[in-house]
């Protein structure tokens, strides 16, 4: 077996073969596509898809530890990211190195994940020099959904240069590779070509260094609804909800548990 990437493998995989990678917050999950993917994100999009909560914000750093711990256990060939949640990192970069290295320890991640541009910057920076390597994520950051009105898509018209000015500073900063989530895929271009360091798209373009999606969504698993990136490759949803059916009438019928589900007296010689 491979050993797992380093973020250095990521950073230089930038022009290469696209980079592979998936979201994950249990064990089976992340045994799924450990093969598969160069880097795993325990996403604050647990929240949504597992918890059930209504955005990314009432996720916490609790949360996060649990399923990176469960990610962590399935994972032996993919880098494994791990993402702060919101409250976690904004308020100082100190603060935000203290969270980010009780998120590496406790789960063995070997990266953190964190939403901003320009203004996270400075905190970047710190975390880097510090030993703690960084994936940012900018254009739509979800934890900001309630000052950026909505999940839009990002960098449209007037807003593209503040933008490319948000990817160049967390590269300038030292973020070993940057997700661009939702934003014309001709800005997902621009920035890929002007950065040094690997573009991850979701909503972005296939002319990113590399692509992620949420693995609820691309499995089918997560319906409550579906973003135009969302590109479904199974149905798991759909056939969970088929197999409870047949369950529930073969109980209701008592043509389950048959024969062979069953236990005689004695034991069989
Ligand atoms: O939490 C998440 O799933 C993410 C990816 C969509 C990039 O941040
Ligand atoms: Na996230």
């Amino acid at each position: 077996k491979k050993r797992a990437p380093l973020p250095d493998d990521i950073r230089a995989a930038k022009g290469g073969t696209p980079l592979v990678s998936l979201t994950a917050y249990t064990t089976p999950m992340a045994q799924m596509m450990d093969d598969h993917c160069d880097f795993v994100l325990v996403g604050d999009s647990v929240g949504m898809v597992l918890h059930g909560l209504p955005s990314t914000l009432g996720v916490t750093m609790e949360m996060m530890i649990m399923h990176g711990q469960a990610v962590a256990r399935g994972l032996s060939s993919a880098m494994m990211v791990i993402d702060m949640p919101f409250g976690s990192y904004e308020e100082s970069r100190e603060h935000a190195f203290r969270n980010a290295a009780h998120l590496m320890a406790e789960t063995g991640a070997g990266a953190v994940k964190l939403e901003g541009g320009v203004a996270m910057a400075d905190t970047i920076a710190f975390l880097v020099a510090r030993g703690i390597p960084v994936m940012a994520h900018v254009g739509l950051t979800p934890q900001s959904v309630n000052t950026l009105g909505g999940y839009k898509v990002q960098g449209r018209g007037a807003a593209r240069d503040a933008l490319i000015a948000d990817a160049q500073a967390v590269s300038d900063a030292g973020a070993f590779a940057v997700v661009l989530e939702k934003v014309p895929a001709s800005l997902a271009d621009e920035i890929t070509a002007l950065l040094p360091i690997p573009t991850i798209g979701i909503g972005a373009s296939a002319g990113c260094d590399g692509q992620i999606l949420v693995v609820d969504d691309m499995l089918g698993l997560f319906t409550a609804f579906k973003a135009k990136f969302v590109k479904r490759y199974a149905h798991l949803g759909d056939e969970g909800a088929a197999a409870i059916a047949a369950y529930a009438a073969e109980v209701r019928a008592r043509t389950f548990p048959a024969a062979e589900h069953i236990f005689a007296d004695e034991a069989p010689k």
